[in-house]
């Protein structure tokens, strides 16, 4: 494979002079991609060099989907793209017994092959930084390893979702050893929620992780202080440094308001009540069965509420090779009938101003943490309906505990079909009750605080300060 001093793109008098030098080792999936994106801006405004590295479809990727362009156009970051190893990239499988997006497993494995371009570019960076900080995805420990060699290279781990969950699913597969507190009520078990080979891939990462020398949570303290020092404590973290810092994904205000680069939903949003409409998504990782899309539809129209629906299926692991096949699976006429009640979107929605927009009353999720935390932090209400990975458990953080949304469909029964008597109700439920008002009152006053938390003084604020102090003492 081609070491990246081969590649044009890189400036290496740019950091010649530089004292300490960040470089973002992520994920190759779009919520993990984002989330290291939106950080390297956040370190940059510190006036620290940024690197990001990883193969070159994927930096495609987290650009072209990026949520905040304005900000990314201001930014320097060097982007070092790999030469991208070759990798089956099947379509989903809407009608498989696991919801875990197995067809993304090859490129997950293919992401190993950037552990000899990164440890090159690593040690060309430390030759002429005084210091070098790899901040790298909990799933990247394998790829970073051969850092551990160099002495002038600290690295610190990135969790790409909440204290709550990371705590419980490490606690639940490590047999439940001892817990201070009690067991949070209706913990859902991790039965479910992964293949046996991403099992095998993450036991891999674990061995690697020793070398870090502290923890980044894309979370908040006024979301869940309790579970940050649960983590922090608690046996899985091995007593070092937390920085909890999120949520990562602010600042983005309804900016393009006379934009003509504004998607056709917004303007249809601009005309309607405020909180009067649903949205409905179920992220990058979701794939539903035909049976289950009809029922959805049907309880949609049935709950009488205005909806915007994001009907997709998962990505495929390069989301630029070949067609994405649109299944059409709504009942005949059904778009039509319903025009003036809800919008059916096909392509990638901004789902960060669709939440932020007034009109917008209630977000139904699968509750992948990017999508939580986005809809928390605009004091949105969430119809939870989780279907993998530690979405079950993010989906219990945000209904029993925080106390800011409903469950669509109980994990016990994830294997079930939920009809559209189930869903009608749901949504009613958010939408237009009295208990759906007063989940909102809490979401708004969770959203302010969530806020404050990143601003000057805010707790996010100091704890991102804290960590650029610690990496540039
Ligand atoms: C899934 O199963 C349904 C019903 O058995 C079938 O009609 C459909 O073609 C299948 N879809 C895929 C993508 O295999």
């Amino acid at each position: 494979m081609d070491v990246p001093n081969q590649c044009p793109s890189h400036d290496l008098r740019s950091f010649e002079q530089a004292q300490v030098v960040v470089l973002m080792v992520p994920f190759p999936c779009q919520s993990h991609l984002n989330q290291l994106l939106h950080l390297s801006c956040f370190i940059s405004s510190y006036n620290i060099p940024v690197h990001y590295a990883c193969s070159a479809t994927h930096i495609h990727q987290a650009k072209l989907r990026f949520t905040d362009m304005n900000r990314l156009e201001n930014t320097k970051i060097n982007f070092h793209e790999f030469p991208t190893a070759p990798f089956l990239s099947p379509p989903p499988n809407p009608n498989s017994s696991t919801r875990f997006p197995a067809h993304l497993q090859p490129s997950f494995e293919a992401s190993m092959h950037l552990r000899d371009p990164t440890a090159a570019l690593v040690r060309q960076i430390s030759a002429t930084a005084r210091k070098v900080i790899v901040v790298h995805d909990v799933l990247m420990a394998y790829v970073v390893q051969d850092i551990a060699t160099l002495q002038n290279v600290e690295s610190y781990v990135f969790h790409p979702t909440c204290a709550f969950s990371s705590f419980f699913d490490a606690w639940q597969m490590n047999g439940k050893p001892f817990l201070e507190q009690k067991e949070p009520e209706g913990l859902p078990s991790t039965e479910g929620c992964y293949t046996y080979e991403i099992l095998t891939f993450i036991a891999l990462q674990i061995e690697f992780l020793k070398f870090k020398a502290g923890s980044i949570y894309n979370s908040c303290r006024s979301i869940e202080g309790t579970y940050i020092d649960l983590m922090a404590n608690g046996e899985f973290n091995k007593n070092k440094q937390i920085w909890a810092i999120g949520p990562l994904n602010m600042g983005i205000v309804y900016e393009r308001r006379n934009s003509n680069r504004r998607h056709k939903c917004l303007e249809w949003l601009d005309k309607l009540a405020p909180k009067s409409v649903l949205y409905v998504s179920f992220g990058t990782t979701t794939s539903m069965t035909d049976e289950q899309i009809k029922e959805l539809a049907k309880g949609l129209e049935q709950s009488q509420q205005k909806f915007i629906w994001v009907l997709r299926d998962a990505d495929k692991g390069d989301i630029f090779t070949g067609d994405v096949k649109i299944r059409n699976q709504l009942p005949e006429g059904y778009e039509e009938r319903l025009k003036e009640v809800g919008m059916v979107v096909r392509d990638w929605a901004p789902q960060v101003e669709i939440l932020g927009h007034p009109s917008t009353g209630a977000f139904m999720s699968h509750c992948g943490w990017n999508s939580c935390l986005e809809s928390i932090t605009v004091g949105v209400p969430i119809a939870a309906w989780p279907m993998h990975s530690e979405q079950p458990k993010n989906a219990c953080l945000v209904t029993d505990i925080l106390k800011v949304g409903v469950l669509v469909n109980r994990w016990e029964h994830r294997d079930e079909l939920v009809t559209s008597t189930t869903i009608a109700e749901v949504v009613k439920r958010l939408m237009a009750s009295k208990e759906g008002e007063e989940m909102r009152k809490r979401a708004e006053e969770l959203g302010v605080a969530t806020q404050q938390s990143v601003e000057e003084g805010g707790v996010s604020r100091m704890e991102l300060d804290s960590f650029v102090a610690h990496i540039t003492r």
